[in-house]
């Protein structure tokens, strides 16, 4: 099936790579000429395992294609995937500007049916907004071509995006008219081999499934964060409490690890753009707006513990700090925990050595070269003569560290862990003073 993308963003460009390999036959397209000739060269632009060899493999068979002749791009496909960014404006609100550029070109350009796909993370009462703005244009052109509006939000985990995409637990799809059910169908046939992933639904309730989705995941991760408080003051273990009622099904182990806040691309704008979709409504949510609250303060919690340590005034001190990107796996800084607490370190006069295994060239283009940033090509390295190791991120390679290695380098041999990685009474036994989120009962977090 022909397929168009436009939007060569972590969701384009991966459902673009799927589809191809599977054997459709599709045309990304998107506004940035030096994107889309980095990846016509066989250069990714982001980070993301198993993506590279994708791209490379179904760009050479001729199944995927890049241009950013947009003409071109919807003339290629019946399926119109609109899955460019949607980022916050100045209150928090889904920007929907490049959505409806990219709904009024396909309705200025195509000349037979289309069927367009909403898949960027779009407000309740997108799908409308498009129809209209598509309905416009194709009015200003004197044309009766027909179309359809598709909801169909895409779920992908950074980090393991091709796996999702490869493997979806649902295809959500909402939509007025049964007679695109078939197409969708035979469009997404390759991932329902086992079972039906299809869940089909009308549009609204499509659009509000990606964002009830990401507030609920984000939900548990702040009440997790919010017991972890408690279990501090309380002289309680959370790492114990976590395993205990992860253990009741009806609660399950999945997105209940407490830490230094959640970040990304996705919970703070979603659940924020869901805060304000339910504005300007009229309805004031409680909830959501303590998800937003203690997720903000949390990620103040690892500057809160090294100036009860060090003191408010850091000058002349240096951390050393392992990760930066938001998670694992991925070089995504975008409202990572890691941001917050070097600009406070920094405001506190305090130097930061960090290492991250494949974020260090993003933080240099976010912070560029500034004397109170080192960026180290190890782990071992950015522990040189600093005054302690602050931890930000789980990566793998950071869950079994030397700590004779950590405490021969460091001024003092205290780590502040924002993602509880380590054992308090083994650390306590080696002479490690530790730091770590919810752990009243171990000693450094508990005087
Ligand atoms: C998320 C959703 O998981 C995905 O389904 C959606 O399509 C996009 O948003 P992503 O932002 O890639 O995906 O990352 P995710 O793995 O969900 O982690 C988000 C943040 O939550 C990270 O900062 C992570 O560290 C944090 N987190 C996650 C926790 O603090 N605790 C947890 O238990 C799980």
């Amino acid at each position: 099936m022909k397929v168009t993308v436009f939007g060569i963003g972590y969701v384009g460009l991966v459902q673009a790579a799927v589809l191809a390999e599977v054997g459709h036959d599709v045309l990304c397209v998107d506004v940035d000429e030096h994107k889309v000739e980095n990846l016509k060269n066989g250069n990714i632009p982001i980070y993301e395992p198993g993506l590279t060899p994708l791209v490379k493999q179904n760009y050479e068979s001729g199944r995927l294609q890049f241009t950013t002749d947009a003409k071109a791009g919807v003339s290629h496909g019946i399926m119109q995937f609109i899955a460019v960014g949607t980022p916050p404006d100045e209150d928090g609100s889904a920007d929907l500007k490049y959505v409806t550029a990219v709904a009024r070109t396909i309705a200025q350009y195509m000349d037979d049916h289309k069927v367009v796909l909403d898949k960027s993370t779009v407000p309740v009462g997108t799908a409308d907004k498009v129809r209209a703005v598509m309905q416009e244009t194709l009015q200003a052109r004197g044309s009766k071509l027909t179309f359809d509006v598709v909801s169909n939000p895409e779920f992908l985990k950074e980090g393991a995006a091709v796996a999702d995409c490869m493997r979806p637990e649902r295809i959500v799809v909402g939509t007025d008219n049964d007679d695109v059910v078939e197409l969708l169908r035979e469009l997404y046939e390759p991932f329902n081999r086992n079972h039906d992933r299809m869940i089909l639904m009308d549009i609204r309730s499509a659009e509000l499934t990606k964002y009830a989705a990401n507030c609920m995941l984000a939900t548990k991760i702040s009440f997790m964060n919010e017991i972890s408080n408690l279990a501090e003051l309380l002289g309680a273990d959370i790492e114990k409490v976590r395993q205990g009622i992860g253990s009741d099904p009806r609660i399950g182990y999945h997105f209940i690890y407490p830490g230094c806040g959640y970040g990304g691309s996705c919970f703070p704008k979603d659940v924020q753009a869901l805060i304000r979709t339910a504005e300007h409504i009229g309805y004031q949510p409680k909830l959501l707006q303590a998800v937003e609250d203690v997720n903000y303060q949390q990620k103040d919690k690892l500057p809160q513990f090294i100036k009860r340590h060090f003191g408010e005034n850091l000058a002349g001190k240096t951390f050393a700090l392992w990760g930066l990107s938001f998670k694992p796996n991925t070089d995504d800084m975008r409202e990572a925990s890691s941001r917050v607490l070097m600009e406070t370190l920094w405001q506190a006069g305090a130097q930061v050595q960090a290492f991250d295994p494949e974020a260090m060239d993003e933080t240099q283009r976010i912070y560029g070269h500034r004397a109170d940033l080192k960026l180290m090509g190890t782990k071992e390295a950015a522990l040189q003569g600093a005054d302690a190791l602050v931890i930000c991120t789980e990566w793998q390679n950071f869950r079994a560290p030397d700590f004779d290695t950590i405490k021969s380098a460091l001024k003092q041999p205290v780590i502040f862990d924002g993602r509880n990685l380590y054992d308090p009474e083994r650390l306590a036994t080696r002479g490690i003073t530790y730091y770590a989120i919810g752990r009243g009962a171990s000693l450094a977090t508990y005087k």
